[in-house]
């Protein structure tokens, strides 16, 4: 079995090579993420737009993340495994905050969990770090603030906001987090704090000067299907060739086309019973 990544792996990893990151929710896309060679997965709360089928990744619960977590968990040797906090696991109560954080390390798996947001939940994030959890940090376009944002909107494009990104990075990085995940932001902005900061930057959306990347891995399968951000690439078209597979079982089954001999089992005709 070969050694798990770690965050100090993560984190040497910075002006070194690009970290390569990709979300994951199951035990068999831990298999392919795994196998691939991708360096962190993420169990994000992503998961209730993609799998649940949700609007936004509001009503993803601490149950919900610590299910899948478990399931990446068991599929996956090699990657960091970081799981991600759901809305309200985190914000109103710093004890509530450590233990939702410890459960997702103790329980599920995960060596490390992921927190949106800067100034604003500093204590939080230094207090889960304090119990020995690392924490990954979230900036930018940080789904969770979707109310107060307006709608999924590029941040940082005027100067007050991209301050206090900025600040945000350098106190993130001062209360111990060992990477920033920066999302939806103009790639000078991603640069320049890629450039400031010593713990890595991941991006989505940020253009190509951060540390590393991730995506969603439904996105880059193409395997929805709706509208894909700008940002993603999609490396497959997932959605319509397994649509394809389904509908030729379907029209075979009808056919009689399958099972056929080769699918079906045999046994010695004096073994079967007398039923009629
Ligand atoms: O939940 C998620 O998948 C994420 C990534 C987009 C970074 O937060």
């Amino acid at each position: 079995m070969e050694k798990r990544n770690t965050i100090i792996d993560i984190k040497n990893m910075k002006m070194r090579q690009k970290i390569v990151a990709l979300t994951a929710y199951d035990y068999p896309t831990a298999n392919l993420v795994d196998e691939a060679g991708i360096d962190l997965v993420l169990v994000g709360d992503s998961l209730g737009m993609v799998v649940l089928g949700y609007e936004t990744t509001l009503p993803v619960t601490m149950d919900d993340i610590a299910y899948h977590t478990k399931a990446v968990f068991r599929g996956c040797e090699k990657a960091l495994i970081v799981a991600d906090m759901p809305f309200l696991s985190y914000h109103s109560d710093i004890n509530d905050a450590i233990k939702n954080a410890g459960r997702l390390i103790k329980e599920a798996g995960a060596q490390a969990v992921k927190i949106e947001g800067g100034r604003e939940r500093i204590k939080t994030i230094g207090a889960i770090i304090e119990a020995g959890i690392p924490v990954m940090g979230h900036l930018g376009l940080t789904p969770q603030s979707v109310h107060q944002f307006g709608g999924y909107k590029v941040q940082g494009k005027d100067k007050k906001i991209a301050e206090k990104i900025v600040n945000d990075a350098k106190l993130l990085q001062e209360s111990g987090c060992f990477a920033i995940v920066l999302e939806c932001i103009p790639e000078l902005l991603a640069k320049m704090i890629t450039e400031v900061i010593k713990i890595p930057t991941i991006g989505i959306g940020a253009g190509p000067h951060c540390d590393g990347q991730i995506l969603v891995i439904h996105d880059l399968l193409g395997l929805n299907k709706g509208r894909i951000p700008k940002f993603v690439k999609k490396y497959f078209e997932g959605y319509p060739l397994m649509l394809n597979a389904i509908k030729e079982f379907k029209k075979e089954v009808q056919g009689g086309l399958f099972p056929l001999k080769d699918h079906s089992f045999n046994s010695e005709k004096e073994n079967l019973p007398r039923v009629y």
